[in-house]
């Protein structure tokens, strides 16, 4: 005899509320809890500015400032961070100006595509902040977590390392 099986019961996840100061502005966001703090940006906040490469933590383009220190915010969960301060890169220089590194990697020629700028851009601030490289090597290491496939590496490193020199003797 055929037993009739019951369908299975879906139970639907409820969204919610995340309160983010993004740049400077409050953000109040109804999240799904598995939504990253990436796509949170990205496609709930309007900020394209930072990049999706990986999606798995490999790459480095999704590096935002949270509450002052460098992340990846494709490994993070946007309610993970309620309450915390993001500076994502429309937010790292004062409005119509530039921030000293934007201007470095100009000087030096340190994109190409720019794809994986932002991403460089918001983890050296985050590098200089934390204060810890100070010579060439130390800078090629700690930044080693941003990948350019454009191989526009070593003049990453240059510009970095002149901001670095200029706020040593501010
Ligand atoms: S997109 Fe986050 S590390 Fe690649
Ligand atoms: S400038 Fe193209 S990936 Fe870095």
């Amino acid at each position: 005899m055929l037993t009739e099986l019951s369908e299975p019961t879906i139970t639907l996840t409820a969204t919610e509320q995340v309160n983010l100061s993004v740049n400077g502005a409050p953000k109040q966001l109804d999240l799904l809890p598995w939504v990253s703090l990436l796509d949170a940006l990205r496609d709930y906040a309007g900020l394209t500015g930072t990049k999706k490469g990986c999606d798995h933590g490999q790459c480095g383009a999704c590096t935002v400032i949270c509450d002052g220190k460098r992340i990846l915010s494709c490994l993070t969960l946007a309610v993970a961070k309620d309450g915390s301060e993001i500076t994502t890169i429309e937010g790292v220089a004062p409005e119509g100006g530039l921030h000293p590194l934007q201007k470095a990697f100009i000087e030096h020629d340190a994109f190409q595509c720019g794809y994986c700028t932002p991403g460089q851009i918001c983890s050296a601030i985050g590098l200089i902040r934390e204060g810890k490289a100070k010579s060439r090597t130390e800078v090629k290491e700690l930044m080693s977590g941003n990948l350019c496939r454009c191989g526009a590496n070593s003049n990453i490193i240059d510009a970095i390392m002149e901001v670095q020199n200029q706020s040593a003797h501010e």
